[in-house]
């Protein structure tokens, strides 16, 4: 009786989703070898319609491996030694940035890196043909062609995807990785829209690179809001999705700068939307993440006035812990001292990128502008950087203050940096917690929060022992938008980031070597450790591109209040459920086939010809 009675309530009220989500769990189905799976001369036919854009996807690592007809020791030599590269992986389609989004079950395209080499290259999770687009109605031909026939599509960009949402078995992979146009624009018209027209605006494609776009507007004495990994498309999910960077403190995050977009939206209609026209769709693509509304095919945004730029990096070892690691003081003295001049550095508009673990210190303070970036960093970071000195035991490799002339020169400058941060070509699960002001505002607060960082370093040893415990990381992320609260809501980006001080990262990272039980193992402790950090948050939020994704309160964590009206627009905008991107906005969940290598029965991509 109570069964029959709950279960009518469900159904009288949510009917409408529930009939949505099944028309759209059946409409895009069809897997290779069912009847509704093209045929050949029909992929032939596409193919056709979009000028020979449909490529045959090659893996990045098939050399390596005898049974490939690409089978070649000096090409496989090259691969391997490049595979930690993602300028170097992003130019095939064939691979992703962090390796476990390759693989589905158990088949992968690794190359090994112990001997002997396993047998076979499997497509594991990458579509076996992908659209390599180049213009507006390469995506209306392709959204027409899927719809037709029932399949799946994904959009595949470039740099990283930690939660593996650019690639899904058995579908038709979207790329736009080729749509590289950039224009400036010092003086811009909005479309239909004069109140949007803005100075000093970039227009650039969807498969832009932070580094192209860095090095583009520079020439035009202009700045660009990208991020710190130099490969990451910043039209794609980093501007849909939030964009953080060096410059987040001082103007705001990446989707803060949008002031227009041209997109296909899922009838095939290329339009061009603004605050004016489809305000709404604008919206939700400005923070409610990518691939979820509409597939962005130009990204209009505010650029920034070239200033100097300062930074501090340091590098230091600490005594190994000889205790329970909450009983460190050291370290203790380190975490609460930094906890408490973060409003300060935030307020002077200074981003970090602060690696702590129970044995090292990886830091990189950043300024860009004001009168003097310099001596201002010097002058704000003089207090944490006496501390660190003073400290017993403490042996510090890198000390260093620096200044450049503007953005572009502070990136060439940190080269090596960069590089060692985006490093890829490995797995990794990041798990996250936005940390808001609250935490750092009186002693007690710090104390806990501090109290709760030692408790998990502990937590993580536990687990792991001392040797496996380095795959556990640690990061204090301050490139935080604190002085653009955006209270007119302007973007969809999760609220909880306006009050951010830290948006603090543990993460569990492993080669594609390593066997399923430790990696599993290792994710483990990278989750317990946030466990024990979230424990005292009062707001539980996560920014959506860079968190778990097996994040059980996705809705509300990575989205915040917006989540309603985000799956208002989607449904709106993409009824039948087109786009059905992992812990997105409208997400329906694992059950579909497009997502069978997260789950028990894993079916690797079938290669063309689908035999
Ligand atoms: C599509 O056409 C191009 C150009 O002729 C060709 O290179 C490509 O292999 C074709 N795609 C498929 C799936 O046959
Ligand atoms: C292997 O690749 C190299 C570099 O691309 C090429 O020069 C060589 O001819 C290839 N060898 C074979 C047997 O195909
Ligand atoms: C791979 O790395 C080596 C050494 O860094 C470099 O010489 C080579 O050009 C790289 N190859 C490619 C294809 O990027
Ligand atoms: C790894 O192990 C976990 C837990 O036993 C299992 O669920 C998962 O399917 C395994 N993955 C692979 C790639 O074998
Ligand atoms: C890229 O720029 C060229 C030249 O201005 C233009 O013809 C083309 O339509 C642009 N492509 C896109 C996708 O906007
Ligand atoms: C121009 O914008 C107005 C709203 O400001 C809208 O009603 C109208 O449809 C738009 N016209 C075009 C051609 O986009
Ligand atoms: C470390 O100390 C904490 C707090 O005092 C305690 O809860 C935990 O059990 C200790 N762990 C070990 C391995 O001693
Ligand atoms: C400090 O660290 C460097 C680099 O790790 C090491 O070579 C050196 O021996 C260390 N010095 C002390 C005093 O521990």
């Amino acid at each position: 009786m109570y069964y029959a009675t709950a279960f009518f309530f469900v159904t009288q009220l949510l009917s409408p989703v529930i009939g949505a989500q099944n028309a759209a769990t059946t409409k895009f189905t069809c897997q290779p070898g069912q009847p509704c799976w093209p045929t050949i001369a029909q992929w032939q036919d596409f193919n056709q319609t979009i000028a020979g854009r449909l490529k045959i996807t090659t893996m990045l690592a098939s050399p390596c491996f005898p049974s490939s007809p690409n089978f070649n020791d000096t090409e496989c030599a090259d691969i391997r030694q490049n595979y930690t590269s993602s300028q170097f992986r992003g130019t095939v389609y064939g691979a992703m940035d962090l390796t476990q989004w390759e693989a589905c079950g158990a088949a992968n395209c690794y190359p090994s890196f112990l001997q002997p080499q396993r047998p076979t290259c499997s497509l594991g999770r990458l579509s076996a043909l992908y659209v390599d687009a180049e213009e507006p109605a390469d995506v209306t031909a392709t959204l027409g062609f899927v719809r037709r026939h029932g399949i799946r599509l994904v959009v595949k960009n470039t740099g990283h995807d930690v939660l593996g949402r650019s690639a899904a078995a058995n579908t038709l992979s979207l790329r736009v990785y080729n749509l590289k146009n950039m224009s400036f624009h010092s003086s811009f018209t909005a479309h239909n829209c004069s109140t949007s027209n803005r100075q000093n605006v970039g227009v650039i494609g969807a498969g832009v690179s932070a580094e192209d776009a860095v090095t583009f507007f520079s020439k035009q004495g202009m700045m660009v809001t990208v991020g710190g990994c130099p490969s990451v498309g910043i039209a794609g999910g980093f501007g849909q999705g939030g964009g953080h960077g060096p410059l987040a403190p001082s103007v705001g995050l990446m989707a803060d700068q949008a002031i227009e977009f041209d997109v296909v939206t899922m009838d095939g209609v290329f339009r061009t939307i603004n605050k004016c026209n489809d305000p709404d769709l604008f919206w939700a693509m400005r923070g409610g993440g990518g691939q979820s509304y509409a597939i962005l095919i130009n990204y209009k945004f505010q650029l920034h006035p070239q200033v100097a730029w300062a930074n501090w990096r340091l590098e230091a070892t600490l005594p190994p812990p000889t205790d329970n690691i909450t009983q460190n003081t050291l370290l203790r003295d380190i975490l609460t001292t930094l906890a408490n001049q973060q409003i300060t550095w935030s307020e002077n508009r200074i981003a970090g990128y602060n690696g702590i673990s129970p044995t090292s210190l990886s830091m990189m303070e950043m300024l860009p502008g004001g009168e003097k970036p310099l001596q201002t960093l010097q002058s704000v970071t003089a207090s944490f950087r006496n501390l660190i000195t003073n400290l017993p035991g403490v042996n510090i490799t890198l000390d260093s203050y620096a200044s450049y002339p503007d953005q572009n020169a502070f990136y060439i400058g940190n080269t090596e940096y960069w590089n060692h941060i985006s490093a890829v070509g490995v797995s990794l699960i990041t798990t996250s917690r936005l940390i808001t002001k609250d935490n750092f505002e009186a002693p007690s607060k710090v104390d806990s929060l501090v109290t709760s960082i030692l408790k998990a370093m502990q937590k993580v040893v536990d687990q792991l022992g001392a040797q496996l415990a380095p795959q556990v990381q640690f990061q204090f992320l301050t490139a935080v938008p604190s002085s653009t609260p955006d209270s007119d809501q302007e973007t969809s980006v999760n609220p909880a980031w306006r009050d951010a001080l830290w948006h603090f990262v543990s993460s569990a990272a492993w080669s594609p070597d390593t066997p399923n039980a430790t990696a599993m193992q290792i994710t483990a402790a990278a989750r317990a450790a946030l466990d024990i950090i979230k424990e005292p948050l009062a707001v539980q939020a996560s920014y959506l591109n860079e968190a778990d994704p097996e994040e059980p309160d996705w809705q509300h964590v990575f989205f915040g209040k917006h989540y309603a009206k985000l799956l208002q627009i989607k449904r709106k905008w993409d009824p039948d459920t087109l786009l059905n991107c992992k812990k997105c906005v409208g997400y329906l969940g694992p059950r579909d086939p497009m997502y069978s290598c997260d789950g028990y029965a894993p079916n690797p991509s079938v290669p063309y010809p689908f035999t």
